[in-house]
Order: structure tokens, then C-alpha cells, then sequence
């Protein structure tokens, strides 16, 4: 008998995919919802190849205000909402700022006005971002939410504040904010990772697709900051341990024990790698040698952050198993994948 049926907004993306495996693992119901402009419908055959169930889905933009509406009312049985469906580049919000505040805040807005009035548990998707520089290290949830460095981290200081008032006036709607800090790694079977679309931005998609020649030298930028490398440090966690504290979010404000209105997790390991790092931990864990050089620092980047993680241990009962080995090898086996699959591109 399936649990509680759960709508996956921007299932088909990176940590949502992952996490509709593991909602299917736990033995819920996912429905996802995605426009795909950051995603592919291949991935839903991807995840009946690891599961067995295909989910169900339905395609169409959050920011139409009357599609969200009816779909809502036509899904009375939706229990739990995982809302991941957000545009999330950092450079790009700062070109683009008013694509990212117009999608990011009519989609949160529009599921909110669709469920008014709804018992319904609603995990948000947030990041680390939203603490900037912290003061101390490791940065726990109760730490000085800064200014955001970006449009997009602003997006999602923003979402959180608009979602803790609602949940203050509206007490049918239960809140888990998770604040992770860096996603990276690939499901183990390599049949679904992170989709690169462009040329990659962050870190580790970057030494992949260096690492199979679809890249040249990676260009760690900077090496004299005041770390033990010189280069920066951030706290890096596998997309399956991510994917889990969410199915540990829903479960938790199902058992009701506690009244959980509203609630914030920081998630991630708990420990901070360097650049030069994850580089070297690359290297052992796929024995692929990276060629790489040192630039200068990237304009927007913080010095070093990582997570206190003890409260998603402790209520969220949640802690990550994966280490960065294995985050290196299954985004390695992932990047093979792609190359034989060309199919995403
Ligand atoms: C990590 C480190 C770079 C590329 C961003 C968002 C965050 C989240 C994850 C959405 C930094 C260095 C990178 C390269 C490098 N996104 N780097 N050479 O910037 O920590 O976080 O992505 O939720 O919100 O802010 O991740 O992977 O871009 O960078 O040296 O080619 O790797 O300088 O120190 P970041 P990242």
C-alpha cells in the first residue's frame, strides 16, 4: 500500500530526481511537476530504470498561476509538497535578477495560494548561500542570515521569510526549510546525476567533463586565501545523503510528535574540503589524472563555509554516510555515462 502521495516540484532536476528515487524507495507516491527548461523528460525513464515506477507527471510552468490552481484542486490526496523548482545559477541571477525574482517567488506563490487553506507538510529547498561569509564556523541555523551576495541568494532569503510568516498565520501549512550547502555526487547506478547544461559553473561538474576531455585545465580560482591550501573551503555532500534528510523531513512532520509550523536543517557534512581537495580526492578515488591551474579568485565567492550539522541529527534523525570519494567516483561513473548516453544533450 503506497504512503502519502507527494508532489515533487522540479522533479526532474538534479536533487529532485534524486529524491523521487528515494521517495519511491520509502515507499511513497511521487507526482512531479517540471517545465523542464533545466531538466529532460529522460529522466523519468532514468528513474523507472532504477525503481521500477515510472512517476507520474505533468508538465507546465509554476509561474502560471491557473495551471497550479487547477492541478491542486484536481489532487485533493496530496499530502506533502517538495518544492525544488527554482532557477539556482548564481552568475546568471546577476545578469538576469528580474528572471529569477519573477520565477522564484511566482511559483512559491502560486503553490501557496493553491494549497491555502490545506493540511499540507512543505519541504523548501534552500542553501547555505543564505548565510554568506559566516562569522564562526562550523554556521548553525540560528546564525545572521547576511546580504545576499546574489539575486538568487536573495531569492532564497526571501522564500524563507515569506514562508515562516504564511506558516505563522496559516497553521494547516507545516514548514522544513533545508539549507544545503554544496550538492554534488551522482546515484550509484550512474543512471542520474546532474545534467550539464552549458558550460559548467560549479566545481565538480566542471572536473568531469575536464577529467573526459570535454573541457580543458580546471581554473581553481585563488589559492591565497586564509585556508590551509590557500584555496577555498566549503562544505561538499552527496545528492543521495541530500535526497534522504528530504524523505527524513517529510516523515518527521508526519509523526506529528512535535507541532513542526515551521523548522530549519542545515544539510551537509558537517566538514569542510578545500578546491585543491576535491581535486586530489578526485584523482585517488578515479585514479584520472586532472590537469589544472591556478587563476584568480571568482568575483562573488566566499572564503570558507561549512556546516554545523548536529541539529538534523538530532531531530531531523538524519546524518550523510557518503564520503567525498564516493562523491568523486559516482560523478566520474556519471560523466561515463553521459558520454555513452549521449541522449541529454
Ligand atoms: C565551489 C568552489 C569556487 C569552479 C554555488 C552556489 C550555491 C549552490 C552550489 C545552488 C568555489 C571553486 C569552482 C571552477 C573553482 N548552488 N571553483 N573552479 O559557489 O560554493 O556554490 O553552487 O544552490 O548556492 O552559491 O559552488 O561549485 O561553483 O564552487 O576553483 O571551475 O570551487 O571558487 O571556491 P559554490 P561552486
Amino acid at each position: 500500500m503506497s504512503k502519502n502521495k507527494i508532489l515533487v516540484t522540479g522533479g526532474a532536476g538534479y536533487i529532485g530526481s534524486h529524491t523521487v528515487v528515494e521517495l519511491i524507495n520509502a515507499g511513497y507516491k511521487p507526482v512531479i511537476i517540471d517545465d523542464f527548461s533545466n531538466s529532460s523528460p529522460r529522466i523519468l525513464e532514468q528513474i523507472e530504470l532504477i525503481t521500477g515506477v515510472k512517476p507520474e507527471f505533468h508538465k507546465f510552468d509554476l509561474c502560471d498561476q491557473n495551471a497550479t490552481e487547477e492541478f491542486v484542486k484536481a489532487n485533493p490526496d496530496i499530502q506533502g509538497v517538495i518544492h525544488f523548482a527554482a532557477f539556482k545559477a548564481v552568475g546568471e541571477s546577476v545578469e538576469n535578477p528580474l528572471k529569477y525574482y519573477h520565477n522564484n517567488f511566482f511559483s512559491l506563490i502560486n503553490l501557496l495560494k493553491a494549497f491555502d487553506g490545506r493540511e499540507v507538510n512543505f519541504v523548501f529547498s534552500s542553501s547555505c548561500t543564505v548565510y554568506g561569509q559566516p562569522d564562526n564556523l562550523p554556521v548553525n541555523e540560528d546564525a545572521d542570515v547576511k546580504k545576499a551576495e546574489s539575486p538568487y541568494g536573495n531569492t532564497k532569503q526571501i522564500a524563507e521569510e515569506i514562508l515562516q510568516e504564511i506558516a505563522q498565520v496559516n497553521k494547516k501549512l507545516n514548514v522544513t526549510v533545508l539549507r544545503y550547502f554544496n550538492p554534488v555526487g551522482a546515484h550509484a547506478s550512474a543512471l542520474i546525476g546532474e545534467l550539464p547544461i552549458g558550460v559548467p559553473q560549479n566545481l565538480v561538474p566542471f572536473i568531469t567533463q575536464s577529467a573526459i576531455g570535454k573541457r580543458g585545465p580546471i581554473t581553481v580560482y585563488g589559492n591565497d586565501y586564509q585556508t590551509p591550501d590557500g584555496s577555498c573551503i566549503r562544505d561538499y555532500i552527496h545528492v543521495v545523503d541530500l535526497a534522504k534528510a528530504h524523505i527524513a523531513a517529510i516523515q518527521l512532520m508526519e509523526a506529528e510528535t512535535i507541532n513542526l509550523n515551521y523548522s530549519t536543517f542545515n544539510i551537509g557534512t558537517g566538514r569542510g574540503s578545500s578546491v585543491l581537495e576535491v581535486i586530489n580526492a578526485f584523482e585517488k578515488a578515479t585514479e584520472v589524472k586532472l590537469d589544472y591551474k591556478i587563476g584568480p579568485r571568482r568575483k562573488g565567492d566566499i572564503e570558507k563555509v561549512y556546516g554545523d550539522v548536529s541539529k538534523a541529527e538530532h531531530e531531523l534523525g538524519w546524518k550523510s554516510e557518503l564520503d567525498l570519494s564516493e562523491m568523486m567516483r559516482s560523478a566520474w561513473a556519471w560523466e561515463k555515462y553521459l558520454q555513452e548516453n549521449p541522449l541529454f544533450e
